[in-house]
């Protein structure tokens, strides 16, 4: 076709989108058209015949330069119209050079550093023909035992919201043109992690207030403040309706409400499933539901390239939905400069794990590591310690720190924790090793043989947790304990007599009550990347002084879930009255709080301000503190700043994030942290489901945890303030969650 390609102007880089789109979509035919709203996964004979006649937009995982560029060819120079694909990955936490996983990156409490990792996964994916993630995992999780908790930023949507804007500004850059940068995904919309009992792809019912509450906020700060530019609607039934089929979060909220003009993609045989979830008898009525709902392409399910065209032709579709559908998904191929660019260019290859690469993997992984305990200021250890036992089956385990979704990660990149000590210790420390036993199974054979290495030596670091596929997709754990016999490990180690450190990893909150109680020192350590068994050590030896904070409330037990910081009041709070909220058979509190992390060194905080200046939309709570380093060494404190609205019209949580700093400090030094709260941050809403802000008092707490308030304030807040939200007001009177 390469010849007539100057007179059509949708080739023109010059002409702005909308005319480009106008042009290419007059010029296509219906089957081109639907060819564009459906994407396969990997290559195949029958696909790439379809390449050839203009029947895919997209693929997954197909990866690698080279690959990429051979069947690009064939859709830029042997189709008809030469409209190219769009590659899509699952670049989660890094493409080759693999990063924390975002659960642990969520504990660094650290914006940019996140940003950070996703530029970098950004530049190494997209130098090998990538240029669409299926990232980031924004879905809000309050039930540890669902395995997708790994995959987002924990049980908070004001956190979760930091984190999504970062990670879309990392993938995305500042140009969705420049080469460098990858579309951002934003999933599983939506509500995705209240699965039912944890369950994964599992019923959700929720009400709509804690939908737009809870569960919408990340998504709305990726896709409205950070301009993510794909979407990917979820499995799960959402209150009824799956949430792939769902006209009023697909289109009234996120298209209506919000503005998005990218497209959506299926996740992964959703639409298919719609006929499993039984709101469609076949496929074609599947295929139906879905994109008359909002999803623009279909992932996987072939129900679109099987039905759409007749549908229309048989007048039960619209061409309209069809053409405004393939508008989208043109629109992002053009913004992303793939008509100019369609060929990852080999020469980019050596931007992958690159040192530099690398040493950001460190850096993110010394910061997501969360100090959970550490009596009698046990850690850090000193490197001329004379003798160290590093036991327990994940201690030398290179598969484990790639955690799920690991992309084109290595395990021969990866730094192990005995590795990781062993290079860190003085030549004259003794470094015994020995597994001890299996993260699964019932033999107790090495128990004797770590025992005695116990024994022989000054410490024993014990790392025990989940294999990195206990967590992520379609990985549910029924129970939260340490799997297999490693608490029993843990136990025999203790009972040498011998002082144990414990490093987790894990991609999920465990309820670890034992240890908590009588394991002197805890690392919560997740799954950190190639960088791991260097960034553990870092910490335990003192190089790095640990300043990550939990994103997500660990329970004491499995029977408290569902449990985070944020609940309710309820009209009998706990406490050591027989008749109130809780279970006699378990200390009301979690083990470990939201937001909880030590450090080597101790802060002070003083001095709160609390201000309010201002009236209606333009009324500003400027919140000031100090925070001073008084102990001996210099480290990170992550001042939180929490808020509770005293009286209101509806119930509301005891406390909310409202505000975080990572700040380091010097010892003796003093830093002044201050907060600017909006009205928006204030509101909530009421009984009408409107958002406003009402008069009466805010409680103000700051601290080092939700549990570690260190200085309370208050402020007033004299006059209703009314928003409006757009075609909000249309969706709420049909109710977001009734039937069209
Ligand atoms: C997952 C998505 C993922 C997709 C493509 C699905 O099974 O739910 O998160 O992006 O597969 O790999």
């Amino acid at each position: 076709m390469g010849k007539s390609k100057g007179s059509r102007s949708y080739l023109n880089p010059k002409l702005p989108i909308g005319r480009r789109i106008d042009d290419l979509l007059r010029r296509m035919t219906l089957d081109e058209k639907v060819g564009q709203m459906c994407q396969y996964s990997g290559l195949s004979e029958e696909s790439e015949t379809w390449v050839r006649e203009g029947k895919v937009g997209s693929f997954l995982n197909v990866v690698g330069a080279e690959a990429t560029n051979k069947i690009q060819r064939i859709a830029v120079e042997e189709t008809r119209l030469g409209i190219p694909l769009i590659f899509g990955l699952d670049v989660i936490h890094g493409y080759s050079t693999i990063f924390p996983i975002p659960l642990a990156m969520a504990s660094s409490w650290d914006p940019g550093i996140v940003k950070r990792a996703a530029s970098i996964a950004a530049l190494e994916s997209s130098s090998q023909g990538i240029h669409w993630t299926f990232a980031p995992m924004v879905d809000i999780a309050r039930d540890p035992r669902w395995g997708r908790i790994a995959e987002g930023a924990g049980e908070d949507p004001f956190l979760g919201s930091a984190i999504a804007r970062a990670m879309v500004e990392g993938f995305q850059g500042s140009d969705l043109a420049d080469p460098n940068t990858i579309a951002a995904c934003p999933k599983h919309y939506v509500a995705y992690g209240a699965a039912e009992g944890g369950r994964d792809y599992n019923t959700v019912d929720i009400s709509e207030r804690t939908l737009r509450e809870v569960y919408l906020p990340p998504f709305k700060a990726a896709i409205v403040d950070a301009g993510a530019c794909t979407v990917m609607s979820a499995f799960n039934d959402l209150n009824g309706i799956p949430a792939s089929a769902n006209r009023q979060t697909l289109t009234e909220v996120l298209r209506g409400e919000w503005g998005f003009d990218g497209f959506v993609v299926s996740d992964w045989n959703s639409v298919g499933e719609l006929v499993n979830h039984g709101i469609a008898g076949t496929a074609a009525e599947a295929a139906k539901e879905a994109v008359t709902a909002g999803v623009d392409m279909d992932m996987c399910a072939d129900a679109y390239r099987r039905s759409l065209a007749r549908l229309v032709k048989e007048r039960k579709l619209s061409i309209k939905v069809v053409d405004e559908a393939v508008r989208r998904i043109l629109r992002i191929k053009f913004k992303l400069g793939i008509f100019e660019r369609p060929y990852a260019d080999p020469g980019r290859s050596k931007v992958v794990k690159s040192k530099e690469n690398v040493e950001a993997a460190l850096d993110a992984a010394r910061r997501s590591i969360v100090l959970l305990k550490n009596e009698g200021n046990l850690l850090p250890l000193d490197k001329k310690i004379s003798s160290i036992a590093v036991i327990g089956p994940l201690a030398d385990d290179r598969y484990a720190p790639l955690g799920s979704w690991s992309c084109q990660g290595d395990p021969k990149d990866v730094v192990t924790v005995l590795e990781g000590i062993r290079s860190k210790v003085s030549a004259k420390t003794k470094v015994l090793h020995e597994k001890g036993c299996e993260v699964e199974g019932s033999s107790t054979e090495g128990f004797a043989e770590a025992v005695r290495i116990a024994k022989d030596s000054d410490v024993a670091i014990v790392v025990v947790g989940e294999r990195g596929d206990m967590s992520g997709e379609a990985a549910s754990r029924a129970s939260l304990d340490l799997p297999g016999l490693q608490e029993e490990l843990v136990k025999a180690v203790h009972g040498a007599g011998v002082k144990v450190v414990e490093v987790l990893m894990n991609g999920r909150p465990l309820s670890i009550s034992w240890s908590a109680a009588n394991v002197p020192a805890i690392l919560e350590a997740w799954f950190l990347g190639v960088q791991a068994g260097n960034a553990i050590a870092d910490v335990i030896f003192g190089d790095c002084n640990p300043g990550g904070r939990l994103p997500v409330t660990f329970p004491r037990t499995v029977g408290q879930v569902p449990i985070h910081y944020d609940h309710k009041a309820t009209g009998r709070p706990p406490s050591e009255e027989r008749w109130t909220s809780k279970y006699i058979d378990l200390p009301w509190t979690p083990l470990f709080p939201f937001g909880h992390g030590l450090s080597y060194t101790s802060f002070e905080y003083s001095g709160l301000k609390v201000e309010r200046k201002g009236k209606g939309r333009a009324m500003e709570v400027k919140i000031a503190l100090k925070v001073k380093n008084v102990g001996g060494r210099e480290g990170d404190e992550v001042v939180q700043l929490y808020l509770r609205d005293a009286v209101a019209s509806v119930t509301r949580p005891v406390k909310e994030l409202k505000g975080f700093k990572r700040v380091t400090l010097k010892p003796g030094e003093v830093k002044e942290i201050d907060f600017a709260l909006t009205p928006e941050q204030l509101s909530f809403l009421d009984r009408r489901l409107e958002r406003v802000v009402e008069p009466g008092t805010f409680t103000v707490m700051v601290g080092a945890s939700s549990e570690d308030i260190r200085l309370t304030g208050s402020f007033e807040v004299k006059e209703r303030i009314a928003f409006s939200e757009g075609r909000r007001k249309a969706s709420r009177r049909r109710g977001i969650n009734q039937a069209r």
